[in-house]
């Protein structure tokens, strides 16, 4: 089958290698879409904390099942599915509490133990694979992965109140993370970036107020929305040096904040900001498998994500898109390769 290979920094090369063989607990699944994510670009450009080339691209995918295990009962060969992208090794303290997100020892797709999703046919476990619901497209099933992140980041909030809601970032996961808040009933809802498109996109799906920080006082903008008292809840879904010390300023007192985004630098914060106001702040990594349940259930209970996806490539231009998401030369939100 032909998969697309990081060789070596900044280049990707598509490669032949053997189609995996399931075991009697799996599935084989003909790839039909798959997303570049943000862990790609780390991969692409060798910055990833374990995912070294040579490696097969990918994580995100929908598809079509071609072969099914001896021991499969609730799935079968053409049934069209999405696949939560990780294992947990059963055991651990994290395991057994349900947090597989946070066990030391998973296994991932892109790793010497699990092919990535950029390849002509990828094998899951059943437990993790996902029926799409009719007219679900396979695009939109793709987005199930970003999805659950942002499903993990609104469920890490302790609020009582759902009032308003502040996030920083409209990438994929800020835009998902809107979704998921106006699902989960906020009222007022504020997006901030620093590309236009990506504020147009944030306002056509739902926000009242959308600001570029960069352009005008994002702090005193939302003090102002909410005459003064600062938003319940911020998702920090964007990295820039002053971004936490934003995120204090507009949240309320007693307020909860959330840092999904990954900045690996580090930056002075003003840690008063939360003692004086008794703030909460939580880190959000990836998704349980609840989450990934209940981005299954909006998905497949007609969420519409279509418009989320701005390009679509071949498997041979994976290349391109990396570099497009690398250098933002185009309007971004999700780019899908097809196989
Ligand atoms: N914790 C997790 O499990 C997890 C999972 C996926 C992604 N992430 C991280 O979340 C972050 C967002 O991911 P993404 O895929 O949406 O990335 P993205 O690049 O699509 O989105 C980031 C957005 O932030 C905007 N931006 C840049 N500077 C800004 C600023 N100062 N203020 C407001 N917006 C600004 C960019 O224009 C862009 O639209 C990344 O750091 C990524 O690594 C974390
Ligand atoms: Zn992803
Ligand atoms: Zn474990």
């Amino acid at each position: 089958m032909r998969t697309a290979v990081v060789t070596e920094p900044y280049k990707v090369e598509i490669k032949e290698m053997d189609k995996p063989v399931i075991g009697p607990k799996d599935v084989l699944i003909k790839v039909k879409t798959a997303g570049i994510c943000g862990s790609d670009l780390h991969l692409f450009k060798g910055t990833h904390a374990f995912r070294k080339p040579p490696a097969v691209l990918g994580h995100e995918v929908a598809g079509e099942v071609v072969e099914i295990g001896a021991e499969v009962t609730g799935l079968a060969i053409g049934d069209r599915v999405t696949v939560e992208p990780q294992i947990g090794c059963g055991e651990c303290e994290f395991c057994r509490r349900g947090l597989v997100n946070l066990c030391t020892n998973k296994t991932v797709p892109g790793t010497p133990k699990w092919c990535g999703t950029f390849a002509e046919y990828f094998a899951a476990r059943e437990d993790i694979t996902y029926k799409l619901a009719e007219g679900v497209s396979y695009e939109v099933g793709t987005l199930a992965e970003p999805l659950a992140v942002a499903v993990h980041v609104l469920r890490r909030l302790d609020l009582a109140n759902k009032e308003s809601i502040a996030i920083l970032g409209s990438g994929t996961i800020g835009l998902l993370c809107l979704m998921v808040a106006k699902h989960y009933g906020f009222k007022h809802i504020i997006a901030t970036d620093t590309v236009p498109f990506n504020l147009e996109m944030a306002k056509k799906l739902g926000a009242e107020l959308v600001i570029n920080p960069v352009k005008e006082d994002a702090v005193k903008l939302v003090r102002e929305f909410t005459d003064g008292r600062g938003v319940d809840a911020t998702i920090i879904a964007a990295g820039a040096p002053t971004i936490i010390d934003q995120a204090s300023a507009m949240t309320c007192r007693r307020g909860e904040m959330v840092l999904v985004a990954m900045i690996t630098q580090k930056f002075p914060v003003d840690s008063y900001s939360w003692v004086f106001n008794e703030q909460r702040i939580s880190g959000a990594m990836t998704y349980e498998s609840r989450d990934f349940q209940e981005a299954m259930e909006m998905i497949n209970g007609g969420m519409d994500l279509s418009e989320f996806v701005t390009q679509r490539l071949p498997m041979e231009e994976t290349q391109k898109g990396l570099e497009i998401l690398d250098q933002k030369t185009e309007n971004i939100v999700k780019i899908i390769v097809h196989p």
